[in-house]
């Protein structure tokens, strides 16, 4: 039953919701502490942060949005914070986009994406959350979904729901917008009465007048009962075939084997679909990301035509960060391509490189068993490339214990031989959550006696891209203080490293 309240009717003054907001991230920033505070990865200057949103390229910058609590450091009503770069690499703080102003909001400002349309008009479409009786959770979420547009990409102006829930589906979330033949498309996640999670597919000419095409994909696991944060795009594989890869984060799917360890797990389906048809897999689900912090990604059409995509750091349980004035932090943004072989890559983001700011060939090194090397004595901002020959080697683990203190505490980046798979193991960290996860060396064409990892350590987290992007693995890491090392290590046999070429990086200007 639809309520009996005018869902566009505003409760607060916008422009003074958004002063708020912005009193409450500085409140919480003139507090922050930044032992673990990023230098290269997007954070808010105070609060919690989620998903990306509204990920877009819009009068000559990149804009990234992203789920914001201003006043805590937990999850609370969302709006959406805001940065913007000329050139993917530094960022600067544009003022908080959207804040809860009219009742379909009334609990927050949920994720959305963004499309520019031929007026050159930044268009956000984005989830209205309300509690359905208005007031808590108890009689769970009514979800709608909204329009907001800007002429400067820092302003913007509500229009209120353009797609209602015409079914009271509890569950039904995040538009990802995108232009095909003409037309606008939209998918989002719903809930069905049957506790299904399913994508469905919309379609309109204006952005405003949406149609409902039907459910474009319903998950096979009935244990999987909402699929958050949808995308759906192609992406051409070097021989020119084409396939699309369907992208959602799910919801109670349970863990088996190394596969689904986390609370939530975002992954991806690919097949073929045109406009009309209906979407046909062609595979398994995969994972975009095997670390214990990683979810609700988002992705982007660069005007050259690559696919970046950025994801959150979602923390699980303990986050200690939350002691200091902020919480989370997104990833690197990824470039996201078809291999011959069918398999999807991701890689940071080549402009990317462009944050070198000094660096070392430590060179081939040998290490008998049961060696250890520092690399690096106190590691802050740094970028590691490391090239192994399994072949030679007879380690049974072997790589970097990062974020090494002189309390004993690490975070390991390890090739594991009794498993073939990158580990990255938090089992010795004092802070925080530990485990383990462990990434495969699949699907390759390549030789699987190299094994290529690029590591970026940040003062609070790790990213991992194994064999040139074939799997990533993020998470955080909360070092005690003194220097933070990094040492090489063979475990049970010998190392022989090919290349060690390790970076220091700038800051990309949020810090
Ligand atoms: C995913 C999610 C989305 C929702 C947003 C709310 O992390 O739950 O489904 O729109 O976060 O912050």
């Amino acid at each position: 039953m639809a309520p009996a309240i005018d869902l566009n009717a505003p409760f607060i003054d916008h422009t003074e919701a958004l002063e708020r907001a912005e009193q409450g991230v500085s409140a919480l920033e003139c507090t922050r502490r930044d032992r673990w505070y990023p230098l290269y990865h997007i954070a808010s200057a105070g609060g919690w942060i989620n998903d990306p949103n509204g990920l877009s390229y819009f009068q000559g910058r990149w804009h990234v949005f992203f789920q914001l609590h201003p006043f805590g450091t937990q999850w609370g009503p969302m709006h959406w914070g805001h940065v913007s770069s000329a050139d993917l690499v530094t960022w600067r703080r544009e003022p908080v986009a959207l804040a809860p102003s009219i009742e379909a909001e009334s609990a927050g400002v949920f994720s959305g994406s963004a499309v520019v349309d031929a007026n050159d008009t930044l268009n956000l479409l984005y989830t209205g959350h309300r509690w359905h009786n208005g007031r808590d959770d108890s009689a769970g979420n009514r979800e709608v979904q909204c329009l907001a547009t800007s002429r400067d990409g820092v302003r913007f102006e509500k229009h209120g729901v353009v797609i209602d829930n015409p079914e009271d589906l509890i569950d039904f979330r995040d538009p990802k917008v995108w232009r095909q033949d003409g037309r606008w498309y939209l998918v989002l996640g719903q809930r069905s009465r049957e506790n299904r999670g399913e994508i469905v597919l919309f379609s309109s000419n204006d952005l405003v007048n949406w149609r409902r095409e039907g459910i474009l994909y319903r998950h096979p696991d009935p244990n999987v009962y909402m699929l958050e944060c949808p995308d759906f795009f192609p992406l051409t594989a070097p021989d020119g075939k084409t396939r699309w890869v369907l992208c959602f984060s799910a919801m109670g799917a349970k863990a088996q084997g190394y596969m689904n360890r986390n609370r939530n797990n975002a992954g991806y389906v690919v097949g073929t679909w045109e406009p009309g048809r209906t979407f046909e897999p062609e595979g398994a689900f995969h994972l975009w990301d095997w670390g214990q912090n990683f979810y609700a990604p988002q992705s982007m059409a660069a005007p050259d035509g690559r696919r970046l995509m950025i994801g959150w750091m979602s923390p699980a349980g303990a986050a200690p960060m939350q002691d200091d004035g902020w919480c989370g932090q997104l990833t690197l943004p990824r470039e996201v391509s078809l291999a011959a072989d069918g398999a999807l890559i991701t890689t940071p983001a080549r402009e990317l490189e462009a944050l070198r700011e000094d660096t070392v060939e430590v060179g081939p090194v040998t290490l008998g068993a049961n060696e250890d090397l520092t690399v690096i004595e106190d590691a802050e901002a740094t970028e590691i490339e490391l090239t192994i020959d399994l072949a030679a080697s007879t380690a049974e683990r072997a790589g970097l214990k990062v974020h090494a203190t002189e309390d004993g505490g690490y975070v390991y980046v390890a090739y594991d031989d009794q498993t073939g798979r990158v580990v990255l193991d938090r089992g010795a960290v004092r802070l925080g959550e530990r485990g383990y996860r462990a990434a495969p060396r699949e699907g390759h064409d390549s030789n699987l006696d190299t094994l290529k990892l690029r590591i970026y350590i940040d003062r609070g987290s790790i990213e991992v891209y194994v064999d040139g992007g074939r799997a990533a693995m993020s998470a955080y890491s909360f070092p005690t203080p003194g220097p933070r090392a990094v040492n090489l290590c063979a475990e049970g046999g010998s190392l022989a490293v090919s290349s060690l070429r390790r970076h220091r990086l700038r800051s990309i200007g949020l810090a």
